[in-house]
């Protein structure tokens, strides 16, 4: 069968105008045999489609280039197969080098960092363990500021979590906070490496509870490229509020609550909200930086840096919780399957001015409460 101009031009942009073989070959069911048998399969149609062989002489360097596509596409696929990545529809990266664990002795203790988590923007952030000490409640990480001009961040991230930890003389308060610090990492201790210059990089060791857990940010990307269901970021987002209230009681905006930093523990219904190094005192301070991949998800009066609001992190939390929904915060876009009382909440915190937003975390947890209607919290399978 002769390959014919329309078919070339039909299956073109499927194989140019892709951004990780997933696109090219769809995906693909089973264990890693399964998937390359599958692979195989529809690289067989692909190249019946645009085998140079067997297409016109007018149009064989269409042909050639698409099948040359096609095998570097193909190869890219086995990779990803081979790694266990294929499906996360990413493009392939490759393995990073092998970690050398690094042991430390801080404060009388034996401290072992045993992988890195994610070497961010500021800091390499570690997994660690303390050595001999069993916590199989604690999951233990370890944040190093990459240049010693940003100890800063650092410090102030210390300084906030550990205010957390104080007892509130408010016994009301105190309750609230007892159940509260849950929701924030705990400081365990502070310490200084230095390199080979001689700069003092500030590093903190903080612990979050134990057990699977994912930031939003891949949830949303790897596991619910559409969205996550409402049900579930209904509970998220107000189990985010009430972390973001504790904040505000204690006089401090966290400014950065942005997808990357909520990470959600999706069995056991838990949520941590990470990277403190951005917080401001409440009509003090303004937020010291921001994270331009979020641009976005950041209020007005943060670029003006205005002093820090209660409203700043509402604002925040509403857009990361609509990108978890699947829509477009700068857009101020919600998807049509989620319940309209639900949006229109959300979007009532993405108000330009901040007078203007729900200015009370604790209230608009409450009122949200209801939202949804009665609800027994289902247990979130995520694929
Ligand atoms: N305990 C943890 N478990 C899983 N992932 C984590 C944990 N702590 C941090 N991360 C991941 O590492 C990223 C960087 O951590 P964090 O935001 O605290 O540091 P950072 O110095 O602000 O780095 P960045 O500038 O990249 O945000 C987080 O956004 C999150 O994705
Ligand atoms: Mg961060």
């Amino acid at each position: 069968m002769l390959v014919t101009r329309s078919t070339l031009e039909a299956i073109a942009p499927r194989l140019e105008g892709a951004a990780c073989p997933e696109e090219v070959f769809g995906l693909l069911a089973g264990q890693t045999p399964e998937k390359l048998a599958a692979l195989k399969s529809v690289q067989r149609g692909l190249t019946r489609a645009c085998h140079p062989d067997l297409a016109a002489p007018a149009d064989k360097a269409l042909a050639t280039q698409l099948f040359q596509s096609l095998g570097i596409w193909e190869g890219i696929a086995r990779l990803k197969i081979e790694n266990g990545t294929y499906g996360d529809f990413q493009p392939y990266r490759a393995p990073s080098p092998p970690y050398t664990p690094v042991e430390l002795v801080v404060r009388g203790r034996a401290l072992k960092l045993t992988g890195l988590i994610v070497e961010g923007t500021f800091a390499g952030v570690h997994r660690a363990e303390y050595e001999g000490e069993d916590d199989s409640q604690r999951a233990v990480f370890v944040k190093i500021a990459r240049s010693a001009g940003d100890n800063d961040l650092l410090e102030r991230e210390y300084r906030v979590l550990k205010g957390f930890q104080q007892t509130d003389p408010d016994p009301d308060a105190e309750d609230f906070l007892a159940t509260q610090r849950a929701y924030v990492p705990c400081p365990l201790t502070s310490f200084s490496l230095l390199d080979e210059s001689g700069a003092k990089h500030r590093a903190n060791v903080l612990s979050v509870p134990q057990g699977r857990c994912l930031t939003a940010e891949t949830l949303r990307r790897d596991k619910y490229p559409c969205g996550i269901e409402p049900k579930h970021v209904w509970w998220i987002f107000r189990r985010l509020l009430l972390t973001i209230w504790m904040a505000h009681l204690k006089g401090t905006v966290h400014g950065g609550v942005t997808p990357d930093h909520v990470l959600v523990f999706p069995e056991a219904h838990g949520l941590v909200l990470l990277d403190w190094t951005c917080a401001a005192k409440i009509e003090e301070e303004h937020v010291p930086a921001i994270n331009p991949a979020y641009k976005a998800f950041y209020p007005p009066e943060i670029f003006r840096k205005e002093a820090a609001l209660p409203a700043t992190d509402l604002f925040m939390a509403a857009a990361t919780a609509i990108d978890m929904l699947g829509g477009d915060p700068g857009k101020r876009w919600i998807p049509s399957a989620v319940p309209a009382a639900l949006g229109e909440a959300l979007l009532s915190c993405l108000d330009p001015i901040a007078s203007r937003r729900p200015q009370d975390a604790e209230a608009f947890h409450n009122q949200f409460g209801a939202l949804l209607g009665r609800r027994i919290y289902s247990p979130m399978l995520i694929p």
